[in-house]
């Protein structure tokens, strides 16, 4: 059932790795490190998500990724001013708008781009004409995609949260409806123009089953490979990721 499939990138999230730095203070773990480690394991780009209350990656680890990494930087950042002015400071290759709630552990819906097409569509146009390759990150929803579009982004990432939650919990009914509805929105946006992604909580698991999606060219994983890095180190865990991939989306 291969449609056109490109190459499918591997963006690497190294959030959890300052997560671990901040739970002490100091500067170890250090993220720079992870990326440069994901690098020499076959990473195709880096993500790392400045959030507003700073609880993992900090203002200074994005200057240094920007400065010191040979890959491109995918900046996740909720949709305000002070990371609008941060963004368009160090002009990274890609900015990911994500939604962003202060009590969340993690990102936990997609961008609600509906209900605030005007709003977006003036926040994305600055990014655009600085150079960035704006994505939303959003739920699989055609009334979102096309607001995507609308808005002048030029990427959207599919969320993948519910499809691995389901899985994660056997839940086999939802499971087959999330993987369907992600399926489908990702041709219907790729028909739009849109380049799509897709990401959040993906395992070896369930990586396979959104690598075969032809229209999906790039995944954004981060928690799982920090957690298996613990047992098997970084470049083994990112290495098994890209082999899975690999074998899904020959
Ligand atoms: N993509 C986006 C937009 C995200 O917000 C996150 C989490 O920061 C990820 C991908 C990676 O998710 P996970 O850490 O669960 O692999």
């Amino acid at each position: 059932m291969i449609r056109n499939a490109q190459y499918l990138r591997l963006g690497v999230n190294i959030d959890h790795v300052a997560t671990v730095r901040n739970a002490r203070g100091g500067d170890n773990p250090d993220p720079l490190r992870a990326a440069q480690l994901a690098i020499e394991a076959g990473a195709d780009g880096i993500t790392a998500h400045l959030r507003e209350d700073r609880r993992h990656i900090s203002d200074t680890d994005i200057e240094r990724l920007i400065e010191q990494i040979s890959l491109p930087l995918n900046l996740e950042m909720a949709a305000t001013t002070e990371m609008q002015k941060i963004a368009l400071r160090h002009k990274p290759h890609a900015v990911c708008l994500v939604p962003e709630k202060r009590e969340e552990r993690t990102t936990e819906g997609g961008l609600n781009v509906v209900s605030e097409e005007k709003r977006l569509a003036q926040f994305i146009a600055p990014l655009c004409t600085a150079g960035c390759r704006v994505s939303l990150f959003i739920a699989a929803q055609s009334d979102q995609i096309e607001a995507a579009k609308r808005v002048g982004a030029q990427v959207i990432e599919l969320h993948s949260g519910a499809y691995c939650d389901a899985y994660a919990e056997g839940r086999h009914e939802d499971y087959d409806r999330e993987l369907e509805a992600i399926q489908v929105m990702a041709k219907f946006a790729q028909e739009l123009g849109l380049e799509v992604h897709a990401g959040h909580g993906l395992t070896y698991d369930t990586v396979m089953a959104i690598a075969e999606i032809p229209e999906v060219v790039e995944l954004n994983i981060g928690h799982f490979l920090i957690g298996e890095a613990i047992f098997n180190g970084l470049k083994p865990a990112i290495a098994e990721m890209r082999r899975r991939m690999n074998a899904a989306r020959p």
